[in-house]
């Protein structure tokens, strides 16, 4: 403290410090004699401009993360500014045999039409012909016009790539088996960083392309969590490609006992890969022809709203059992006895959305592979 040892002068009420400083003489440092000539309001006001100063800068450096990386260098900023090369990501279809393959196009024409910014990759059976050329000529030479002209169709206009594959061998006999197997070989494709593997038989209502920021790891799956015991759904599945778990993947499809795709990965990652959240990434149509949707919700807590459940869905798998397929026609009376019930109501909105997912996906498979059912 600069006060004097025994100030005559009381400190207290109106008394200022520059009269007060002439009665005494300056106490000789610097700084005090200073305060003592410019008073308390002068630096009561030099104290308001440093800090009107310090905002101004602190509202710039907000503006420009550039002028923030100046002062303070390693800030991370803030994840909109992270630069992504969208290149070593990819959404990715596996495709085995001709009956899904307009599923996968549709899905390819969902994305691009979303905007998604990264890849999209069609895995298709290697001994499938597909010209570089889209001419007709080249077209008519293939074994197959129709699934050429699907394949052309999403690689042209819904900038899809085609990678031709070897359908995993080793399983012999029943071909679900071949196709659930097929998808593992996405972990072959090491020319990409990460991979978002998504069931063709389903919706996509938007891009999920934020799913591929998600940290590190092997393999990233939602929770089946329509089922009584916690397993992980194959539905939806971010994973990186890498030699290493391609052979552990591998070594599973050779036993016999080890089951579909979908146990595969739940024998191998189910105690240490990261949980995606079934919301928004994986509905079921069911879910709004079930009754108790405490499941989907998380909680008993939460009130179901459908708009709601609708609106926030990215993905939503068509699962309708007993109902069939929504690429194959299902007669009124199929449907009548699956639709909603609407708890015995005349009408509800549930139904209403339920009949129009099937109603949207015979729409889009009509535009695009030119027939409603097959
Ligand atoms: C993205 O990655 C690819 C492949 O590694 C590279 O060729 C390309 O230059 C990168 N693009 C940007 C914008 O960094
Ligand atoms: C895995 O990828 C490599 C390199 O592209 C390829 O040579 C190999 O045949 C692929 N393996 C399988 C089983 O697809
Ligand atoms: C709804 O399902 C949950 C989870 O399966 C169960 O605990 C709950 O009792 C059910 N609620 C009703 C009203 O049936
Ligand atoms: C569902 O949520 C929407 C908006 O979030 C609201 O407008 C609507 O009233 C809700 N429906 C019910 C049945 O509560």
């Amino acid at each position: 403290m600069c006060v004097p040892a025994r100030p005559s002068v009381s400190w207290t009420r109106t008394t200022r410090i520059s009269r007060w400083s002439r009665r005494f003489p300056s106490p000789g440092w610097p700084v005090c004699s200073w305060i003592l000539e410019v008073g308390v309001s002068g630096v009561f006001l030099l104290g308001t401009a440093l800090i009107l100063v310090l905002f101004l800068v602190v509202y710039l450096t907000a503006l420009s993360p550039s002028l923030l990386k100046l002062i303070v260098p390693h800030v991370p900023l803030h994840i909109n500014n992270i630069r992504v090369n969208w290149t070593h990501s990819a959404y990715i279809q596996s495709i085995t045999n001709q009956n899904y393959l307009c599923n996968s196009v549709m899905i390819m024409e969902a994305l691009h039409r979303a905007g998604a910014k990264a890849d999209r990759i069609m895995m298709y059976p290697d001994h499938w012909h597909i010209p570089k050329a889209s001419d007709s000529r080249a077209v008519e030479e293939t074994q197959d016009l129709q699934r050429t002209e699907w394949m052309l169709r999403a690689r042209d206009e819904y900038k899809a790539k085609l990678v031709p594959i070897r359908v995993l061998s080793g399983t012999q006999g029943d071909p679900t088996w071949r196709d659930s197997f097929t998808k593992l070989i996405a972990f072959n494709q090491t020319q990409y960083k990460r991979l978002l593997s998504l069931d063709s038989d389903a919706t996509v209502m938007t891009h999920m392309d934020e799913l591929f920021l998600t940290p590190s790891s092997p393999v990233a799956m939602p929770r089946a969590y329509w089922l009584d015991q916690s397993f992980l759904s194959s539905q939806v599945v971010l994973l990186t490609p890498s030699q290493f778990d391609f052979q552990r993947v591998q070594a599973l499809t050779h036993q016999s006992d080890s089951g579909f795709d979908m146990d595969i990965l739940n024998t191998l990652y189910k105690d240490s890969c990261i949980v995606l959240p079934h919301r928004p990434y994986n509905a079921l149509s069911a879910e709004f022809r079930f009754v108790n949707h405490t499941r989907y919700l998380g909680s008993e807590d939460e009130v179901w709203n459908v708009t709601n459940a609708l609106a926030e869905a990215k993905y939503t798998h068509s699962s309708d059992c007993p109902k069939r397929k929504p690429w194959l026609r299902a007669s009124e009376g199929e449907v009548r006895s699956t639709q909603p019930d609407c708890g015995g109501n005349e009408a509800c909105e549930e139904r209403k959305i339920w009949l129009e997912l099937y109603l949207d996906f015979s729409r889009r498979r009509e535009r695009i592979c030119g027939q409603k059912y097959d």
